[in-house]
């Protein structure tokens, strides 16, 4: 349960712009928008991915949105992002008109307003079960088509091939990486957690041994 550093409320600007620059050069490294590029079609089929209105969690600069979008473009798709985050640098740092400040646990968006809700690697960093739990509620209220969630897998080795891949990064950054795995999840856990958010219909899932997904059909 111990916080990563980034989660620290005590620090500067520049670090925090430093940690994310960082943390873009890892999302490149791991092709971290796959998942995404992956399931949201193959759940909601091509016609409906036309154009669709996403909202995106714990969004940090806005890189999701932007590889996305871009990607969607090359298929003749409109995918439009709003991205959400509680950390008020990030929201400097992101180019997007459509940034929020504000917690994935109190969504200030109407019931169904998003075609799509997503998330990345952001779940591990909530504090408890109760954060989790209302995370995915509030994740569910405000999306109309499709929930998909993804985050960490917690095993030892991919906690140790991230510290190899963090040996060029800074020391704070690298300590992250790990704990981030070690605050991460197993399959059984997340469907556990989908339940007690009243998500009974969810699909949980293992991928590639280094990511869980989570997803929600409506
Ligand atoms: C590891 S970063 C991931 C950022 C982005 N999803 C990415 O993959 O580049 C986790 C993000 O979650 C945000 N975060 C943590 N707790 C949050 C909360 N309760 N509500 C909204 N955002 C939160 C942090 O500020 C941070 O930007």
């Amino acid at each position: 349960m111990q916080a990563e550093y980034f989660d620290g409320v005590d620090r500067t600007p520049e670090e925090i712009r430093a940690h994310y620059v960082a943390l873009e050069r890892m999302n490149r490294l791991t092709r971290f928008e796959r998942p995404f590029r992956v399931w949201i079609p193959k759940f909601l089929g091509a016609d409906a991915c036309r154009r669709l209105r996403i909202l995106d969690l714990g969004a940090g600069n806005g890189q999701l949105g932007r590889v996305l979008s871009e990607w969607a473009a090359e298929h003749g798709w409109e995918w439009e992002f709003t991205n959400l985050d509680l950390c008020p640098v990030a929201a400097r740092l992101d180019p997007s008109e459509r940034h929020v400040v504000g917690s994935v646990t109190a969504l200030p968006f109407a019931e169904g307003e998003f075609d799509v809700v997503v998330a990345t690697t952001m779940t591990h960093h909530l504090p408890g079960d109760a954060e989790v739990i209302a995370h995915f509620r509030e994740a569910h209220r405000v999306s109309r088509r499709l929930v998909l969630l993804c985050d960490l897998h917690r095993n030892l080795i991919f906690q140790m091939i991230l510290w190899c891949i963090c040996l060029r990064d800074s020391r704070h950054f690298r300590a992250d990486g790990v704990l981030s795995i070690r605050r991460g999840w197993r399959v059984p856990e997340w469907r556990d957690l989908a339940s007690r958010a009243g998500l009974d219909s969810a699909r949980v899932w293992l991928e590639h041994g280094t990511r869980v997904l989570l997803a929600v059909t409506k």
